[in-house]
C-alpha cells in the first residue's frame, strides 16, 4: 500500500497508478498545542511504501509518524521514499559545535525503515547516513522532457561546479548541446557570487541546470551573467523546485522564459514526475 506525507500526496497517487498498488487513506491533523496528528485508517497491507518528501521540520516528524503508524497498523516491511531530502544540504559540521543535520535526520528515519529510497541528494553521501543505506534515484534525464524542441544552438549551463554532472546528464537526455559550468562563493544564506566562465552564449539559447532552486539566489546571479553576455531564451531546470520565498518572482523578472523541475517538491513548476523513475527503482530491488 502506497502512504502520502501531507506534500506529496499527488506523487504518491502517480506512483501508486505505476506500481498499481492502493493508495491508503491518511489523515493530517494538529492538536490545540500544535503538536502533529497523522494517521493511516484503514490501513491493511503487509508492505508499506511512504512517500513523503521533508520539506519542513513539521514534515519530518509527520513522516516519523506514519512510519509509526503502518508499523502499529501491521506493516511487516516499511519501505520508506523521500523524493526530497530536506536538512540534505548540511552535510557536514562547517565549523566547531555544528550539527550534521543531515545525519541526525536520516538517522531518525532509519529507525522507522527497511528500506529508504530518495531522489538526487544534494550529495550522494548522505545516503550513507542512512541504516542501511539509503538509494539514490536520478530522475535528471527527464528534465529535459519539457523543454521546447526548437533550442538554437544550445548550452546546458551549471551555476556551480557540483551540477555539472547534472548539466550533462539533462544534455544528453535532449540530444545535442554543449555544457559548461560557473563558479559559485556562497557569502550568506541568500547571497552568492558567482564567477563565469568565459562561455560565448550570444544569441543562443541557455539551459541553467541546478539540483535545487531553493531562494533563486544563484539561478539569478547566473541569468544576470547570461543576460549581459545577450543570450536568447534562457530555460531553468532542476530537480528539486523548492522556490521559497520570492524565487518564482526573481527569477521571471530576471528574465527566464520557464522554470521546469519534478514533483519532488509539488507546485507550479513541477514539470515532471520522479514516479516512473521511483517505481523502476522499487521494482528492480524487489
Ligand atoms: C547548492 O550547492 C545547491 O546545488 C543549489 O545551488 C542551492 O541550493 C540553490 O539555493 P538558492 O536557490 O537559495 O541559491
Amino acid at each position: 500500500m502506497i502512504v502520502s506525507g501531507s506534500a506529496s500526496q499527488a506523487l504518491a497517487a502517480a506512483l501508486a497508478r505505476e506500481l498499481e498498488e492502493p493508495l491508503a487513506a491518511v489523515e493530517y491533523d494538529r492538536f490545540p498545542d500544535g503538536e502533529l496528528f497523522a494517521a493511516v485508517p484503514g490501513f491493511d497491507a503487509d508492505r508499506a511504501v511512504i512517500v513523503a518528501s521533508t520539506v519542513s521540520s513539521d514534515a519530518h516528524v509527520e513522516l516519523l509518524q506514519l512510519q509509526d503508524a503502518v508499523r502499529e497498523a501491521g506493516a511487516e516491511e516499511i519501505v520508506t521514499v523521500v523524493p526530497y531530502m530536506g536538512y540534505a544540504r548540511q552535510d557536514e559540521a562547517f565549523e566547531h559545535g555544528q550539527a550534521v543535520s543531515a545525519r541526525a535526520v536520516a538517522r531518525a528515519v532509519s529507525t522507522g525503515a527497511d528500506r529508504v529510497l530518495t531522489v538526487n541528494p544534494h550529495e550522494e553521501a548522505v545516503c550513507e547516513f542512512f541504516e542501511p543505506t539509503a538509494t539514490a534515484v536520478d530522475a535528471a534525464g527527464r528534465l529535459a522532457d519539457p523543454l521546447p524542441d526548437d533550442l538554437a544552438d544550445p548550452t546546458f549551463i551549471a551555476p556551480d561546479a557540483g551540477a555539472e554532472g547534472l548539466a550533462g546528464t539533462v544534455r544528453d537526455a535532449y540530444g545535442r548541446g554543449e555544457t559548461d559550468y560557473f563558479e559559485k562563493t556562497r557569502h550568506s544564506g541568500t547571497e552568492v557570487e558567482v564567477t563565469p566562465s568565459d562561455v560565448d552564449v550570444a544569441g543562443r539559447d541557455v539551459v541553467v541546470v541546478d539540483d535545487i532552486v531553493a531562494t533563486g539566489g544563484t539561478m539569478s546571479e547566473a541569468v544576470g551573467v547570461l543576460r549581459e553576455r545577450e543570450a536568447a531564451r534562457i530555460f531553468v531546470t532542476c530537480v528539486h523546485p523548492l522556490l521559497v520565498r520570492s524565487a518564482h518572482t526573481r527569477l521571471s523578472r530576471a528574465g527566464v522564459e520557464a522554470i521546469y523541475g519534478t514533483d519532488t517538491i509539488e507546485g507550479p513548476a513541477s514539470a515532471v514526475s520522479v514516479a516512473p523513475a521511483l517505481a523502476a527503482a522499487l521494482e528492480t530491488n524487489d
